[in-house]
């Protein structure tokens, strides 16, 4: 299971980095925007950054149009800033048309704004590299994201589609477990409920007593 970091803050990522478990990060036009992204140099300046910190890992990059031509030019460019670059394309029929051709160029591609299986089952038919199903905005409607997340892993399983589920849009250290328990390839989540974790008061309560014992050992 690969774990991605989904944010565009750049202390975050190299956080996240240096503990030395991430395989990936993912971006979005609204996690650009957070950090004050603004204008195409600095777009491009700041996927350097994040590709200069994340060496290995693929890293997303969203194309910013919504025409098929446009979303494949965007791409071209895109893949130029480093070679981890991933294209992160919405589920649209232009999108998936533009992952489809992305695909036949061998260019990896990432299926975002997935709310279905039938949209899943689109992206994998273009090829892509990964689908991201956006658990978080699926429960905000009183619905049951993780379901999603199982129904595409199933699918997939089921037809032998290659396209890794990359659980998109987590909002907690359960909703990882959550994806984990249903067999998401992948997940994207903040910094936060990644390092949580590791959190477990049995965990704290015996460094309790081993600093203790510690201590006296060292007299
Ligand atoms: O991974 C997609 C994510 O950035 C969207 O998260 O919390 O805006 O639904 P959210």
């Amino acid at each position: 299971m690969k774990f991605f970091i989904d944010t565009a803050n750049l202390s975050q990522i190299k956080e996240a980095n240096d503990l030395g478990i991430l395989d990936g990060v993912t971006t979005n036009p609204s996690l650009m925007a957070k950090e004050g992204i603004v204008g195409e140099k600095a777009i491009r300046d700041h996927y350097t950054a994040i590709c200069n910190i994340v060496t290995e890992g693929d890293v997303s990059a969203e194309v910013l149009s919504t025409t098929y031509d446009e979303m494949v030019a965007e791409a071209q460019e895109l893949i130029k800033i480093a070679k981890n670059i991933v294209v992160k394309v919405p589920c649209t029929l232009e999108g998936i048309k533009a992952i489809k051709k992305l695909t036949t160029m061998g260019i990896k591609t990432n299926c975002t704004l997935v709310f279905s299986v039938g949209q899943s089952l689109l992206a994998a038919k273009a090829g892509a590299t990964y689908v991201s199903p956006f658990v978080g905005r699926i429960d905000d409607i009183s619905s049951e994201g993780v379901d999603l997340v199982q129904a595409i892993v199933e699918m997939y399983e089921y037809y032998g589609f290659a396209t890794q589920v990359l659980a998109a849009s987590i909002r907690s250290t359960g909703d990882i477990i959550r994806c984990m328990n249903v067999g998401a390839d992948v997940i994207t989540a903040p910094l936060s409920s990644i390092t949580k974790l590791v959190n477990h008061p049995l965990t704290d309560i015996g460094m309790d007593i081993f600093n203790e014992a510690t201590k006296k050992m060292r007299g």
